[in-house]
């Protein structure tokens, strides 16, 4: 028997005034861009935009339902959209935020396990990590080098062929 462990770094800032420019920009237009959410029953109201190798910007909004199962969370949103719009460039980075008239927006969410795998799958098809850069409309910012990092153990396409 082998103990064996799965760990990795991420970075943590105390709030956007300590980014870089670019993702500082990048975060605020997530933030600004839950208001186009569609939650009316969550009131949970996420926002990611992503930067492009090619220096494009896409953003996308979850959009919910009144038959629950088929709302769609903001990540595959944009990865949808953007697989449409340019399909083959690789994403560089992505901005996650929310906003809520119920909980407080004062520290970062990450995506879920859907999303993960999603995510994970764009990666492997533009062969290319994607940063994730994570924070709610104040406080810390978490930025994560590849979004791998957060589906270890992940079932991939490599099992099929
Ligand atoms: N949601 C996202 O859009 N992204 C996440 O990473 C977590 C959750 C959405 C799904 C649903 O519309 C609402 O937030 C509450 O779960």
């Amino acid at each position: 028997m082998k103990e064996s462990k799965f760990e990795f770094e991420y970075e943590v800032y105390n709030d956007i005034s300590e980014l870089s420019e670019a993702d500082a920009w990048l975060l605020t237009e997530a933030r600004t861009v839950t208001e186009n959410a569609y939650a009316p029953y969550s009131n949970f109201f996420v926002g990611a935009v992503a930067i492009l190798e090619n220096g494009e910007v896409v953003a996308g909004t979850n959009q919910e339902n009144a038959s629950y199962p088929v709302g769609i969370c903001a990540e595959r949103v944009l990865l949808g959209t953007i697989a449409t719009i340019h399909p083959k460039i690789p994403v560089k980075s992505i901005a996650i935020s929310y906003s809520s008239e119920v909980v407080k927006s004062d520290h970062p969410i990450s995506p879920c396990g859907m999303c993960r795998q999603a995510l994970l799958e764009y990666e492997t098809r533009t062969e290319k990590p994607i940063r994730l850069i994570l924070s709610g409309q104040e406080g810390q910012v978490y930025i994560i080098k590849t979004a791998s990092f957060l589906l270890p153990f992940a079932f991939t396409s490599s099992e099929l062929i």
